[in-house]
């Protein structure tokens, strides 16, 4: 079993990565990953929002958390008798190369991250509540979606976990979904191949679980193969003129690696670039219906609208783009980048990809409409104006495309068969 694990990861990873430990513990977080019992009502997994068939993404401009049924574009707000309460507020994120050493801060507006004046090593909405023995700032974000009523908890009078969200009571949530996980004889089984340190299922913590994911996603979602890689070792041949246009273009005159910088394309840092606000926001803003970004994190008003630059490694594949979705073209987020207040005036929001529900449908674009939001969107932005030609933006369109991994494009290798909950992996029915 253990080397048929092993073999596994060679193949998919294409390196020796760590030692034995590490990849039992991947193939352990593989499991958890695609898991739904680490949710409250058990309907939804960490797979569901960051599926392998959609790229570790879903395919929605805002995605439909616990309640909702099937998977990527088709998934709806479920059935009449049980709707969803609301729709998730942001795009979900790819995955790729977030293990990556570099990644120090996530989430869109940065709530989690590397701050080693905290006691347990990082800066998080649970502040001192975080237990210890987090292994990176990757394990320490996926301690987070399983306490979110919206994404995985459920509902306060739903179940057990719910009412300790509800309460705000996470520590005693984390060991209750660590209680489901000591139960299943065969999780144990997996967790002694990978952790030296657990004898009985009694010493299985929220903290190896989460420890265990990010190990999963580092292996999983590395992705470095793609023909812009190709390039910078030497190898011109495998990116086409245009692409070798768009990449000259994107490293000169259309400025965008003052922002998209470094190996990933990303400074790792927090811009406004203005984007049209749609969905039900985070509770600020005029009817509650802003989301104001890093200054939700820090406090901070002159942080309004900023958001995390985000990597560009296979992004063609991952749309639609932006942290709400609103683009559903490369060309047009590209182009709204170029020249933000046309975007904003010109934003046509059937492109958003929402599954329909009259009452959530009804409040999705209301801000759109809201004169004074859109100015001070507008007046945050921090990009200037760049006039390019339509063939000149075809080409960054093109570039993006040299930024896919042929790797990446089919991952269904990573999808297990059956999962020791003996909850379903598969969502198609
Ligand atoms: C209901 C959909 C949903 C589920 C389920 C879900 N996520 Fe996410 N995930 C999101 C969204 C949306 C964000 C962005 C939220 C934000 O920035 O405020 C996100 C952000 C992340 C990030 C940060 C990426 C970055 O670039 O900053 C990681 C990593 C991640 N999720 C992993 C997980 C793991 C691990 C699980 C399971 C424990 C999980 N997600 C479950 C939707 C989901
Ligand atoms: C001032 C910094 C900055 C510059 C310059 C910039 N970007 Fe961006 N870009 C961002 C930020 C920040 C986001 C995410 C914004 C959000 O979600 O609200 C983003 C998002 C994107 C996305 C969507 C990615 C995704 O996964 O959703 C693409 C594609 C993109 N940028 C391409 C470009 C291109 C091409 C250029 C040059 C024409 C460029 N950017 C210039 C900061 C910048």
């Amino acid at each position: 079993m253990a080397l048929r694990l092993f073999l596994f990861f060679l193949v998919v990873t294409g390196s020796f990565y760590g030692r034995a430990n590490d990849l039992a513990q991947a193939e352990l977080g593989r499991l958890l990953f695609f898991d739904k019992i680490l949710s409250g009502n058990k309907n939804i997994s960490c797979a569901t929002c960051h599926h392998p068939l959609t790229f570790s993404t879903d395919r929605l401009s805002l995605g439909v958390g616990e309640g909702g049924q099937g998977l990527g574009a088709s998934r709806t707000t479920g059935p009449d008798w049980n709707p969803i309460h609301e729709r998730v507020p942001r795009n979900s994120p790819a995955l790729f190369n977030i293990g990556a050493a570099e990644y120090i801060v996530f989430f869109h507006d940065g709530r989690v991250r590397v701050d080693p004046s905290q006691k347990s090593g990082f800066a998080t909405p649970a502040k001192g509540l975080l237990p210890m023995g987090l292994e990176s700032a990757l394990a320490a974000q996926a301690m987070f979606p399983v306490t979110s009523p919206t994404e995985m908890a459920g509902q306060r009078g739903e179940n057990a976990i719910a009412n300790f969200a509800a309460r705000g009571n996470l520590p005693k949530l984390w060991e209750a979904l660590a209680q489901r996980i000591r139960e299943i004889p065969e999780y144990f089984f997996y967790f002694t191949e990978a952790y030296g340190d657990i004898q009985s299922p009694q010493d299985i913590q929220m903290v190896h679980i989460a420890n265990a994911i990010a190990k999963f996603e580092t292996l999983a979602f590395q992705s470095l193969e793609s023909p812009f890689d190709h390039y910078l070792s030497g190898d011109a041949s495998k990116m086409s003129p245009s692409e070798l246009k768009g990449m000259s273009l994107f490293y000169g005159k259309a400025q965008c690696a003052r922002c998209h910088s470094g190996l990933l394309q990303t400074d790792h840092n927090f811009h406004s670039i203005g984007l049209p606000p749609i969905g039900a926001g985070k509770g600020t803003g005029w009817n509650g219906l802003d989301d104001f970004g890093l200054e939700l994190t820090t406090g901070d008003p002159n942080h309004r609208y900023k958001f995390r630059t985000p990597s560009l490694r296979n992004v063609a594949l991952t749309g639609p783009w932006g942290h709400n979705g609103a683009y559903n073209t490369l060309k047009g987020i590209i182009k709204h980048h170029l020249d933000p207040l046309n975007g904003l005036q010109t934003y046509d929001p059937a492109q958003t990809l929402l599954p329909y529900r009259q009452d959530l449908s009804a409040i999705d674009f209301l801000l759109l409409q809201h004169e004074p939001t859109l100015l001070a969107i507008y007046q945050s932005v921090d990009l200037y104006p760049i006039r390019l030609t339509e063939d000149e933006v075809n080409s960054l369109v093109a570039f993006m495309g040299a930024l896919t991994d042929p790797k990446s494009m089919d991952l269904s290798h990573l999808i297990p068969m059956r999962v020791p909950s003996q909850l379903p992996v598969f969502d198609f029915q």
